[in-house]
């Protein structure tokens, strides 16, 4: 594990725009996010702020915000945001020490959905050649290596049921190792790797959750037993 504590915060900032206008960044500014895990997912309903966290935490940390690893965060086609700016980190203890103290100690990778497959050219995956899913693959084999800190968008979005497995069989590795992950998903098969914390982003701000009792996993149950509870009420008959 790298960091237990994220926090930032600003003199003053106006409520009604964003990024401040996101509770989950408000509570970020009030009380700073804690982790208990070497894993973290971050679930929650679209737009309830989940990429605007996590993008500032991998730009705090000084994973380019565009997606990608430490080393080129220089080649940023963006600039850091206000609250990546003023993001900061209290390191675990061991490994993750060295890593918060010393800038060039910093490793990791930022997965971001949207801008994933042109990252991943960058580094050297051709995505030409590849399907989405296919190189998101190729950078968790080829890139999912080192302890560092590993922050990820939706990376399910582009991904089969196996290669979900394949994934949770390397975030757990790199767990395992030292390493620590932070990952925006809607995925029922994600937030169930034993061990993970899991915190639910939404209107109250954030609060962590047990898999058995988050929406996404109730939904899911619930729509592959009865798909058609759901759909009378979208499609016509
Ligand atoms: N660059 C931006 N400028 C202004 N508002 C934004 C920007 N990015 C996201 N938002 C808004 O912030 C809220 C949270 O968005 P986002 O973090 O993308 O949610 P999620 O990833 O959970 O779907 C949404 O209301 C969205 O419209
Ligand atoms: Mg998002």
């Amino acid at each position: 594990m790298i960091i237990e504590h994220a926090y930032a915060h600003l003199p003053s900032y106006r409520e009604e725009t964003w990024p401040w206008s996101v509770p989950c960044v408000r509570q970020l500014l009030d009380e700073g996010l804690r982790f208990t895990a070497p894993v973290t997912f971050l679930v929650g309903e679209n737009g309830s702020g989940k990429s605007t966290l996590v993008e500032a935490l991998a730009e705090g940390f000084g994973l380019d915000s565009y997606g990608g690893s430490h080393d080129w965060r220089y080649a940023s086609p963006r600039g850091k945001s206000a609250l990546g700016e003023c993001m900061r980190f209290d390191a675990a203890s061991g490994r993750g020490r060295r890593m918060v103290t010393s800038w060039s100690a910093r490793k990791g990778f930022f997965l971001r959905a949207e801008t994933a497959l042109d990252a991943l050219g960058r580094e050297g995956f051709s995505p030409d050649h590849v399907s989405h899913g296919e190189g998101f693959l190729a950078a968790f084999r080829g890139k999912f290596l080192h302890p560092g800190l590993y922050v990820l968008d939706e990376p399910e979005a582009a991904l089969s049921f196996s290669s979900c497995l394949e994934l949770i069989g390397h975030i757990d590795r790199l767990a395992r190792e030292g390493g620590q992950v932070i990952c925006a998903t809607h995925s029922p098969l994600l937030t169930a790797l034993p061990g993970a914390e899991i915190i639910e982003v939404g209107e109250h701000g954030m609060r962590q959750v047990a898999w058995r009792e988050l929406g996404i996993v109730d939904h899911w149950r619930r729509y592959l037993t009865d798909p058609h509870a759901y759909l009378r009420h979208i499609v016509e008959p």
